[in-house]
């Protein structure tokens, strides 16, 4: 059943080279989305990974934008409250951002003041670790609030480019690995 779910998911990612610029195959999750059995395998999945491996979990933490798509129905199923980490400026009050590099420049991520307590255990989700860089900065504002961040879920890794060696000790749960 494990292996159906996965196999599920796998085939509905699609991969397109050169996007979006050359060399970089661009593995988008918009399939999944279109497909209700592709989306609520992979919300088992995730569900069934939360439940088996944490004891306690208090929030779930999603990434700009893609994160947004899957965290609010894995937050559902475990009877959690949302929060988002929005690019900067998009985020009302009072805010703290985290600067980080990208391949080629710099970007910024924000989290509102007061959307987590100091102490609450979260667990951050998107949909795609490449380098890291933005899981590195989100945890970085997370240790900045005083929250406890367990571990990172996401739908697809980038092998390559060995963003869970960036991420250590933070343990990342993938589905897919490309
Ligand atoms: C993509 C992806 C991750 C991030 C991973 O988002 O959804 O959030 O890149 O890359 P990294 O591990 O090298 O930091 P993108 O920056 O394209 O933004 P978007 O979700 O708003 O399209
Ligand atoms: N974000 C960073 N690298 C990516 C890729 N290859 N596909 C989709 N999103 C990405």
């Amino acid at each position: 059943l494990f292996e159906s779910k996965l196999e599920l998911v796998r085939s509905h990612i699609r991969s397109f080279p050169d996007f979006p610029k050359k060399g970089i195959v661009f593995r988008d999750v918009c399939p999944i989305l279109k497909n209700p059995a592709a989306l609520a395998a992979l919300t088992d999945l995730f569900e069934e990974h939360v439940r088996t491996s944490y004891q306690q979990v208090d929030l779930i933490v999603g990434l700009d934008a893609r994160g947004f798509l899957f965290g609010p129905l894995l937050a559902q199923r475990l009877g959690l409250g949302f929060v988002l980490i929005r690019k900067k400026g998009k985020l009302p009050g009072s805010t703290t951002s985290v600067t980080f590099d990208l391949e080629y420049g710099q970007a910024e991520v924000e989290i509102q003041d007061d959307v987590v307590d100091p102490g609450q255990k979260v667990l951050i989700i998107d949909d795609l670790l490449a380098t890291g860089g933005t899981l590195c900065a989100a945890w970085e504002l997370l240790k900045q609030q005083q929250a406890e961040v367990l571990g990172c879920l996401v739908v697809i890794e980038l092998l390559d480019l060995q963003g869970k060696n960036k991420v250590k000790p933070l343990p990342v749960f993938s589905l897919t690995h490309y």
